[in-house]
């Protein structure tokens, strides 16, 4: 595709809307506080602290001494984290949370904000509604229902007294090597914007200038470019192409942003050898200046003093603490000391970092705390009730989100849907755990304790057992977890007896995959599942009984030994509370599978991939004395998932066949169901670019629907795609859709489309 042709257009930053629109009133107090603040009562509303820091140790409640010296001498204005290492009721967080903000209050006569890790629905609260975790929100390719699960997520948090939740979690799960795949929405850039604006809509409602009492501001994480460590270990450096860190990684947080996000936290890391936390590009540069943003950046867990410990780019503590507030960091979660306070005083009275910047930085303090209402509304408001906590609706919502996010992968000869009367050898270390089931951040941090306090909850095996009754279901795990281990450590396994368990059964259910993990703990050496688990389904195998295996895992551990084994494959991912009971449903038939892979599931560990991979990724043998293949062999593919139903696609529709990069793009599909059940289905967009000045990636996905249909039923679909939505970030930074063609995929059709006028963009252009 050739440059000629191409029109620019440049320096629209000044024209940009805010992102937030500013609200005079709001402005007027905030100028006025700001007027009165002293040095030191500036700077504390930077400070953030982990709530043990106020705390008494002995008895674990609150110390008022320790309560004095942070509100009263440094005037902190902020605290985070669970008080007493792991999850409470709703009434001991309000209780605990109204007697800090009272503290608060007195000591610095502003609100403190509180900050809390609830997840995947207020997963640090005890009797709370849990929803699957992000991942699975995204194989949903629902964007409603991630909405729907984020909203009541964010009422079950303001319940507690909570009014701020560090989620969602939107950097790209592209290597399964990296710990945290599972937070996230996938490897996609699109389904990562969409499904990350969902949840910040569902968490902060539609005002968030006016946060109301059922909502809490959301905290987009972590900027950017977390997911990809060159090492595949957490918080270790990355090295992106700046060209992909716009195109792509930004994608999420713009799109969030744009739309009333209020809060970002940094990468812990770094990207092409800079820490992001001293990145005064990105953080001020794209972030606050380029997306006219004036929302609140805070640091991630102690990393301005990692910029001194860890990255060594900083000669001291202090130094460290320079170069982030001059990069555009708000708020320092430091976590456990005020030195920062005293540092960032004397730094301002050294003149090394302006006052102008600290006045900036407290000023976007001051309108999280406005736009969450803590000014009329400092405390939990007991009068509301929040008595749809934990109702019967919420758990039909989460249990929904569980069946549409288990994928189902392989179904040979039409295995499943079980027969009631199977006789089923439940095996595997997961088979009987609500901690595999949640992952981490549930009730304690690594999720550890998910068994104590997931009681009413039902395990795959009581759910099995529910569904198919109790006779019908014999468990045998074969391989089991060690209870007080690290999360990876096995007991000495007793597969014999699954073996001997097998000759009763129709159909083994093998639950494997990971316990839980949150974090860098869960670093691994080896990405292959563990030997005694493919052992286990390799003597299973030696039964010929047919092997369906249950994959519950935060990321894709390689199961290519025994994937051959199996006649069907479902991946649950980690569906939290409800998916035990959501698979005994799709494993019996009474619901259908619909979820689809928001990742590539690798089949080797030296071929791990993306699917918009570069189109000179996959080339064929060339002739002569070289082997110059380059395979993409992959286990299954982004987007990929069965039904028990099929769809047939027809009639693929495009507008305008020819556009500018002005035009609007309408695609129209009909989608028939041609099964024999009830079925949801994900359509899936995708545009290739033919050629390109800088290398095409092989494929996009630009839109997604999701429709329900019952035999024979057909029904439309129209995905509106915009042409600037075909664009790609250049070598020069800037956005350019270039003249030629493009083929668009949908299901089993394609069609081919061109564009005869091109067009470049600066990122202000283009928002
Ligand atoms: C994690 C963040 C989290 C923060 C506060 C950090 O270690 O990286 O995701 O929000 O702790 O708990």
């Amino acid at each position: 595709m050739l440059l000629l042709g191409l029109t620019s257009c440049m320096g629209g930053r000044d024209a940009i809307s805010p992102a937030i629109p500013q609200d005079p009133e709001m402005e007027k107090k905030i100028e006025q506080i700001l007027s009165h603040l002293t040095l030191t009562e500036k700077v504390g509303q930077m400070c953030q602290l982990t709530a043990t820091v106020i705390n008494n140790p002995e008895n674990t409640a609150l110390s008022q001494e320790k309560m004095d010296e942070v509100f009263g001498k440094y005037k902190v204005g902020s605290i985070l984290n669970i008080p007493f290492g792991v999850g409470q009721p709703k009434e001991v967080w309000s209780r605990y949370i109204e007697d800090v903000q009272q503290n608060s209050l007195a000591k610095t006569g502003l609100p403190t904000v509180y900050g809390v890790d609830q997840i995947h629905g207020a997963s640090y609260t005890v009797g709370a509604t849990l929803f699957p975790q992000g991942i699975n929100m995204a194989a949903t390719f629902n964007r409603e229902l991630a909405r729907k699960c984020a909203e009541i997520g964010a009422y079950e948090t303001r319940a507690c007294g909570i009014p701020w939740t560090f989620s969602p979690v939107v950097d790209l799960g592209r290597d399964p090597r990296w710990p945290r795949m599972w937070e996230n929405y996938g490897e996609d850039p699109y389904v990562s914007a969409q499904m990350g604006l969902m949840t910040v809509k569902g968490y902060q409602g539609d005002e968030p200038n006016h946060i109301d009492a059922y909502h809490v501001a959301a905290c987009m994480k972590h900027y950017m470019g977390y997911g990809v460590p060159t090492s595949g270990k957490d918080r270790t450096p990355a090295a992106i192409p700046e060209a992909v860190l716009r195109e792509k990684h930004f994608a999420p947080f713009k799109e969030a942003v744009r739309n009333g996000a209020l809060t970002i936290m940094v990468n812990s890391a770094s990207v092409n050898g800079l820490p992001v936390h001293a990145n005064k590009e990105l953080l001020t540069g794209w972030l606050k200046e380029g997306l006219n943003w004036d929302g609140m950046i805070v640091t991630d867990w102690n990393d301005i003093n990692n910029l001194y410990e860890r990255e060594h780019i900083a000669t001291s503590k202090k130094d460290a603490v320079r170069l982030a507030i001059n990069a555009g960091i708000d708020m320092a979660m430091t976590p456990f000391e005020t030195q920062f306070c005293t540092d960032l005083v004397e730094l301002v009275e050294e003149k090394k970092v302006p006052l102008s910047r600290i006045d900036d930085a407290v000023r976007r303090i001051l309108h999280l705390k406005f736009r969450l209402g803590l000014f009329n509304q400092p405390t939990w408001d007991t009068a509301l009730g929040y008595d749809r906590f934990a109702c019967e609706e919420f758990a039909q919502t989460s249990l929904e989100a569980a069946i549409e996010s288990e994928v189902l992968l392989k179904n040979e000869k039409q295995l499943l849907p079980l027969k009631k009367e199977t006789r089923i050898l439940l095996t595997g270390p997961n088979a009987n755990s609500m901690r595999c089931l949640n992952g981490g951040w549930s009730y304690s941090w690594s999720g550890d304790r998910a068994d104590e306090f997931a009681q009413p909850y039902h395990t795959i095996y009581e759910a099995l057992r529910n569904t198919f009754g109790a006779d019908q279901v014999m468990y045998e795990p074969g391989v089991t977890w060690r209870e007080n281990g690290n999360w990876w450590e096995e007991k000495t396994p007793e597969i014999g007896k699954a073996v001997a368990a097998a000759s009763r059964a129709d159909v083994i259910v093998a639950c494997i995959g990971e316990n839980s993990y949150c974090e860098t703990p869960g670093n691994l050496d080896d990405l292959h599942l563990s030997r005694n688990q493919v052992e286990l389904i390799q003597s299973l195998s030696r039964t010929g009984k047919p092997i369906i295996l249950i994959l519950n895992e935060g990321r894709p551990r390689l199961v290519h030994e025994i994937e051959p084994l199996a006649e069907a494959v479902v991946d649950i991912l980690l569906p939290s509370n409800y998916g035990g009971d959501a698979l005994a449903l799709l494993l019996s038939g009474q619901e259908n599978f619909s979820g689809r892979l928001p990742f590539t599931y690798p089949r080797y560990a030296n071929s791990l991939t993306t699917y918009d991979f570069k189109v000179s990724e996959q080339v064929s043998t060339m002739a002569g004395q070289y082997n110059y293949s380059a395979d993409i062999d992959i286990q299954w593919p982004f987007g990929y998932g069965l039904s028990y139903t099929q769809f047939r696609y027809s009639n693929f529709q495009v507008d305008r066949k020819e556009f500018t990069a002005e035009d609007e793009l309408t695609f129209t599909i009909d989608v028939e169901n041609v099964g024999s059940c009830k079925g949801k289905e994900a359509v899936l967009l995708y545009s290739s670019d033919l050629v390109a000045s800088s290398i095409p990636d092989a494929i996009r996905l630009r839109n997604f629907e999701k429709v329900e249909l019952e035999p024979v039923q057909k029904t439309r679909v129209s995905m509106v795609v915009k042409a600037s939505d075909l664009a790609f970030v250049g070598l020069d930074g800037k956005w350019r859709l270039e003249e030629g063609d493009f083929t668009m995929r949908c299901g089993t059709e394609q069609l081919n489309i061109h564009c005869f006028q091109g067009k470049v963009w600066e990122e202000a252009d283009i928002l």
